[in-house]
């Protein structure tokens, strides 16, 4: 999975300046065969369990290369009906396979981090704060509240609206490392009391370091007696929705002002396609849409407009690798696959919870298992920390699994991620092979 190479060493083998006269593609195809591969980490290999995987199914890659091969910029409903139409047509099939209400508006974005900046610009928007016209200087500073296990693009997207680092609130999280509803009511309170205006919430479901689910239904609560806006980060689990018996995780998450869910993620649509769901467009088009006199059409009343979604004015046709992967796999054929990831992810969970020499560190609700190396008679945390380094660098080395690693609780722990279309029980079986082999005595 991973390559045995060095920084430089795949640089180091091309030349410095482009050819002066165009090359055969023979000869272009036999460097990409003897470079890229060999310095390339394989996403797409069923023993990529690090970080969540992202993998490529053969009708995403297809609609991957047909969106290349038209080349469809679209920024407006005229310069790309198909696209345009394609989003909302796909977005409502996703829509009713996570069981949401119709009243949850999609586009696509690049990536969850993109996503989750322009619900956040949303928030802002919505919190009357006259910032499309004035900007924030001199205004009361705002806040955004997200869990301490929240991930870094809420950060981001605090830095990217000029909020600053200061102005995000990362909330405590209770035993089970989900944000702690009590303490975020208090961060509220005494924000307000000092003179901050508190813009939003971020319900993460599926934290990226232990995929722990926020009690998103609590929040809503909290959300609307502050009349704040709900973000609900469900780049990675929200996949999981597609299941009926897994939906009670998820309740409470039909009450979020915007939800995004990454079907490049955990659907098997190749890397890049963020869906953001909002059940209020109007305030995301107020936040972004400025159309300068070439870009006016005469259809602008009557038609959807990508470019008033967001940043960018150039939209790729990303639609396409899902309406094949969807119309390809069924909601039953996606369905199976989740089921199956979830299934060897448990069977792989209760490996772990049978041997003595290690341990789990959080629980296991979708298809990633957080666990370490617990040798035994060693209490020593930097000692088992230590140990479950060693463990991840032999594991990694081995080429045959890649799998990440976290702290729970600041205790080292490794990270074993179902999420590939192609991994099977005996690649996770391997991967505990492994780890028990590897495991330094
Ligand atoms: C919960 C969560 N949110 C957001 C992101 C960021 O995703 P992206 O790479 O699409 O920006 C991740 C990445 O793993 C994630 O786990």
């Amino acid at each position: 999975v991973l390559p045995d190479v060095a920084p430089g060493d795949f640089s180091a083998a091309l030349p410095a300046l482009p050819p002066r006269s165009g090359e055969s593609f023979e000869a272009i195809l036999a460097d990409y065969d003897r470079l890229v591969p060999s310095h390339t980490t394989h996403w797409n290999h069923p023993g990529f369990l690090a970080y969540f995987s992202s993998s490529a199914s053969g009708p995403g890659i297809l609609g991957e290369a047909f969106a290349a091969a038209l080349n469809v910029n679209a920024m407006l409903w005229r310069s790309s009906p198909a696209a345009t139409e394609l989003e909302q047509v796909t977005l409502g099939w996703l829509r009713s396979l996570l069981a949401l209400p119709a009243s949850f508006d999609g586009t696509i974005n690049d990536t969850a981090s993109s996503s989750t900046l322009y619900a956040l610009a949303a928030a802002r928007e919505a919190a009357g704060s006259h910032v499309r016209e004035q900007g924030i200087a001199g205004r009361a500073p705002m806040a955004i509240y997200a869990s301490e296990d929240a991930h870094s693009s809420v950060d981001k997207a605090a830095l990217t609206l000029g909020l600053g680092l200061g102005g995000i609130r990362h909330v405590p999280v209770d035993g089970e490392l989900k944000m702690d509803v009590a303490a975020l009511r208090r961060s509220i309170r005494a924000d307000r009391a000092a003179g901050l205006q508190p813009i939003a919430v971020v319900a993460t479901l599926g934290t990226t370091s232990t995929t722990a689910v926020d009690p998103v239904d609590a929040i809503a609560d909290v959300c609307r007696e502050e009349k704040i806006w709900l973000h609900a980060d469900a780049a990675y689990a929200g996949a999981a929705a597609v299941l009926p018996e897994l939906r009670p995780s998820f309740r409470g998450w039909e009450r979020a002002d915007s939800i995004v869910v990454n079907p490049h993620k955990w659907l098997f649509v190749p890397l890049d396609c963020s869906v953001l769901y909002t059940r209020r467009p109007e305030v995301l088009r107020r936040a972004f849409s400025l159309v300068p006199e070439y870009l006016t059409t005469s259809d602008a009343d009557t038609v959807r407009n990508l470019m008033d979604y967001g940043v960018s004015l150039g939209r790729r046709f990303r639609a396409l690798k899902l309406w094949f992967v969807l119309r390809y796999f069924g909601a039953a054929g996606l369905e199976a696959r989740l089921r199956e990831h979830i299934r060897i992810a448990q069977l792989f969970a209760a490996w772990v919870d049978a041997a003595p020499d290690f341990e789990r560190l959080a629980p296991a609700p979708f298809s990633t298992v957080v666990f370490r190396y617990r040798p035994s008679g060693t209490s020593d945390e930097k000692r088992i920390d230590a140990a479950n380094v060693l463990l991840l660098e032999r594991l990694n080395a081995s080429g045959e699994v890649f799998l990440s690693h976290t702290r729970v609780g600041g205790r080292y722990a490794l990270r074993l991620a179902i999420g590939n279309v192609r991994t099977m029980e005996r690649h996770v079986a391997r991967a505990w092979q492994l780890a028990r082999e590897l495991a330094p005595s």
